[in-house]
């Protein structure tokens, strides 16, 4: 049995909270740090607890699993639940993203080179170009793609049997997928932001992994200041550890806890710059909004994409931002927490949309 496949992934500078994973972590550290079974793996207690219905039922039948949909934020172990998938059904993995596909031509060599009911896993699979997508159709309903080769009156077209596979998509933004892929995985999921007793538990866990000793109140802390996802919490974690080994014993103390998050610029609330800076402008330059998204991404400096996707959840979480048919607007509590006076209209009267911010299954707000 083997566990994984080869890791596809985009190069990134180092952030504490970044929409990618970062190449040196997915060789090294995150690598061991990521559970292996269902057993291990820690909260998303809804997806997981059908998902081990669905695989007992496929090994006990020598069946492929059915196409799973995993949606949500970035960072919430959408991949690793894929990898435990694999692990789970005793299968290959491979492992791919959307952007990563170029030609419909590099996604039938990997089609092709499936063997019975191993796992495809693509990220970001909202980003596959058309001509792949639609090869993807026939593939997943029946096992099989037409190629066409050759162009003009020369060209002929090629029917492929495929094994029976399991085609796992992950996306962070649903409403983006269109409706003929969407209806084709017969298992669709939602990932949700981790509460603080969730990302403790999975902090001790990799804590024990790399044979770093943490105190239960740091523990606590870097839970709290983690914004509800194990990829941040894992990177504070070595970052604290950092800390620790230089400033200190190695021992992961309040004080030194204390201190990291301080130089991290990592506030009470788990924000960073560029969470207090979006609100700051909203508050500063708009009154507290409403504010359309381009103008924030525009003034910002950011991809709308990327405040969408990797900055609004939690913002929207920690009840600092509201997503309104107006547009964007800082809460009361937004205003305090930077330490300014809101007025007493703050937060608005407006009608929200999208509170969950992760590009859910209806569609995408177009709040401008
Ligand atoms: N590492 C990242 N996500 C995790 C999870 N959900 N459970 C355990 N370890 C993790």
């Amino acid at each position: 049995m083997q566990e994984s496949g080869r890791i596809v992934s985009t190069p990134n500078t180092e952030r504490i909270v970044s929409a990618n994973r970062i190449d040196v972590d997915i060789e090294s550290a995150d690598v061991t740090l990521r559970p292996k079974r269902l057993s291990e793996y820690i909260g998303q207690r809804s997806v997981t607890d059908n998902l081990k219905i669905f695989i007992d039922a496929a090994v006990s039948r020598g069946d492929a699993l059915d196409h799973v949909l995993f949606y949500g934020p970035p960072g919430l172990g959408k991949t690793t639940l894929a990898g435990i998938i694999a692990s789970e059904l005793g299968v290959d993995l491979r492992i791919t993203s959307g952007p990563a596909i170029e030609r419909a031509g590099d996604l039938a060599a990997l089609l092709t080179n499936l063997n019975d009911n191993d796992v495809l896993f693509i990220d970001e699979i909202h980003r596959l170009h058309r001509s792949a997508e639609e090869i993807l159709y026939s593939a997943m309903e029946d096992y099989e793609i037409d190629m066409i080769v050759g162009k003009g009156p020369s060209a002929r077209s090629y029917r492929i049997d495929l094994k029976k596979f399991t085609l796992i998509g992950a996306t962070t933004r649903a409403g983006n997928l269109s409706a003929p892929l969407r209806d084709r995985f017969g298992i669709i999921s939602k990932f949700e932001l981790y509460n603080p007793s969730e990302l403790a538990e999975i902090i001790r866990r990799s804590a024990k992994l790399l044979g770093t000793e943490i105190d239960a109140d740091s523990l606590m802390e870097l839970a709290g200041r983690s914004r509800g996802t194990p990829r941040v919490a894992n990177r504070l974690l070595k970052r604290v550890r950092d800390f620790a080994q230089v400033k200190g014993d190695g021992h992961i103390s309040m004080a030194v806890t204390e201190d990291a998050l301080t130089s991290l610029a990592i506030d009470k609330m788990g924000l960073e710059g560029l969470d207090r800076d979006i609100l700051r402008l909203i508050i500063e330059k708009f009154g507290g909004g409403p504010v359309g998204i381009d103008t924030i991404a525009a003034a910002i400096g950011e991809e709308r994409v990327t405040i969408e996707d990797v900055y609004e959840p939690y913002l929207m979480q920690a009840g600092f931002l509201h997503r309104t048919k107006q547009g964007r607007v800082a809460s009361h509590d937004a205003w305090l927490h930077l330490g300014m006076t809101p007025p007493p209209d703050a937060g608005g009267q407006m009608t929200f949309i999208g509170e969950s911010g992760d590009g859910e299954l209806g569609g995408e707000d177009g709040a401008e």
